[in-house]
């Protein structure tokens, strides 16, 4: 459990809270650049750490993110004309430049300089390999974009970004990506082990849903885990993940070593989060089919199905089930235990379970348990980053983008190994492995 006002520290983003000016401290990925397709093309509403901004691409292919009012009298720039090089509010014909500067005033005296005074609030933007990523912090020499291997490939058809939103805060989504234990419920809950090929991640995770142990380090980019199950005689199974700061998560699926995959949990206010899934070649395309599963266990496709984008602040990327109707929830499929929730779709499992918690849950009322151990490090290594920062320390991820060049997944190793140094080779991003081809164990989740 958490304290009222540690729960709240913890999830509040806005400006001047402790954990928001933490997250602003870091590059942060705004839009997917296929969101902004042309120069001139429309402006997208976009809400991040509940700034309510608007962001274009202009006629030299620059992409600004700019605040959503105009500061004449706060007109919506969302209906602004995209053109010639800016972004001409509707309401009295005011234009503002990717950099926030007026460059065109036509309601005032040509001879005024009152446009010179006038700047709108814009966030400088980069774009890397289909990422607008945005610096929301105080600094006016911008600190690196983050080494985030699957954003950084060079081959750009190797690489696939989508998004999706949840309505819930954005601690409460990361959670259920360092939560291990919850893969052989949840998701796996209806399979039993004789199903599944023996040697398969998740037939070890099947016939031994709750872990045997955890081990949880803070790192100096967050938290990592190596969870552990027996595999055989003298082996052992060890799921390996990470949190880094200040919203990322590499979550245990796959092979480690040979998974490429990010996950981000970036806040769109309190209440809602945009989720990131940034990967290299598809780890779970790679694995579906193969010895050990993934077709064989129902209700566990990976990609959700989304409604018709829609342009409001929380209109993007929304799933078709959804809280309104309980997920599309299939209580035969459940009560038969075909699917052990009822719900299709590993992302929706995830995303009904953390939704319905509240869009900030109660952590006053919980009762954490020794398979909480990741989380509960996790968070004290977020609200320790955003007090710390209040007394001056920037947390480390901001100044060395190569704190983020890790890897995740799931590993096999001889009995008494520890797992943190055996697997330091294993979990360096940027290296070819092209020998853990044959090691595929199935996509894990
Ligand atoms: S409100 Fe935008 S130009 Fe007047
Ligand atoms: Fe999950």
């Amino acid at each position: 459990m958490l304290s009222a006002s540690d729960n709240a520290l913890m999830c509040q983003v806005g400006p001047g809270t402790p954990t928001g000016e933490m997250i602003r401290q870091h590059w942060i990925p705004a839009i997917m650049s296929r969101e902004l397709p042309n120069p001139d093309s429309d402006p997208v509403r976009v809400r991040l750490l509940s700034e309510d901004l608007v962001a274009f691409r202009d006629t030299n292919g620059n992409v600004g993110l700019i605040d959503s009012f105009c500061p004449h009298r706060r007109a919506s720039l969302f209906f602004g004309r995209n053109e010639e090089c800016g972004l001409r509010c509707v309401y009295h014909g005011w234009k503002f430049d990717v950099n926030g500067d007026c460059v065109d005033m036509p309601s005032e005296p040509a001879e005024s300089n009152f446009r010179d005074k006038v700047k709108i609030k814009a966030y400088p933007c980069q774009e890397r390999n289909g990422i607008v990523w945005t610096y929301m912090g105080p600094r006016s020499e911008l600190p690196p974009l983050p080494d985030i291997e699957p954003n950084m490939l060079p081959d750009d058809a190797e690489q696939s970004v989508w998004t999706a939103m949840r309505d819930c805060n954005f601690v409460q989504a990361l959670e259920g990506d360092i939560d291990t234990s919850h893969l052989g419920f949840l998701h796996l809950g209806s399979v039993t082990a004789d199903k599944l090929s023996p040697g398969s991640y998740d037939f070890y995770t099947v016939r031994d849903r709750a872990p045997l142990g955890y081990d949880v380090v803070d790192t100096d980019y967050g938290t990592s885990y190596g969870a552990w199950r027996p595999a055989e005689e003298d082996s052992i199974y060890w799921r390996v993940a990470h949190f880094l700061l200040p919203f990322y998560t590499m979550i245990p699926t796959s092979v480690l070593g040979w998974q490429i995959l990010v996950r981000a949990w970036v806040p769109i206010d309190d209440e809602h989060t945009m989720f990131w899934n940034i990967s290299g070649p598809n780890p779970f395309a790679r694995g579906i089919g193969s010895a050990g599963r993934g077709n064989n266990v129902p209700g566990a496709s990976l990609l959700p199905e989304f409604l018709p984008q829609g342009t409001g602040f929380l209109g993007r990327w929304r799933l078709a089930s959804r809280a309104e109707n309980d997920y599309l929830i299939d209580r035969e499929a459940q009560k038969t235990n075909k699917i052990f929730t009822g719900i299709s779709g590993i992302h929706l499992q995830d995303q009904s379970v953390t939704e319905q918690m509240g869009a900030i849950a109660d952590r006053t009322k919980e009762h954490l348990g020794s398979s909480d151990s990741m989380v509960i490090k996790t968070r004290r290594r977020i609200i320790s980053a955003s007090i710390n920062l209040q007394e001056g320390m920037v947390p480390a991820t901001v100044d060395r983008p190569e704190l983020y060049q890790e890897r995740s997944g799931g590993t096999i190793l001889p009995k008494g190994q520890g797992w943190f140094e055996a697997t330091r080779e294993l979990r360096k991003a940027f290296v070819d492995r092209p020998e853990l081809e044959g090691a595929d164990r199935g996509p894990n989740r």
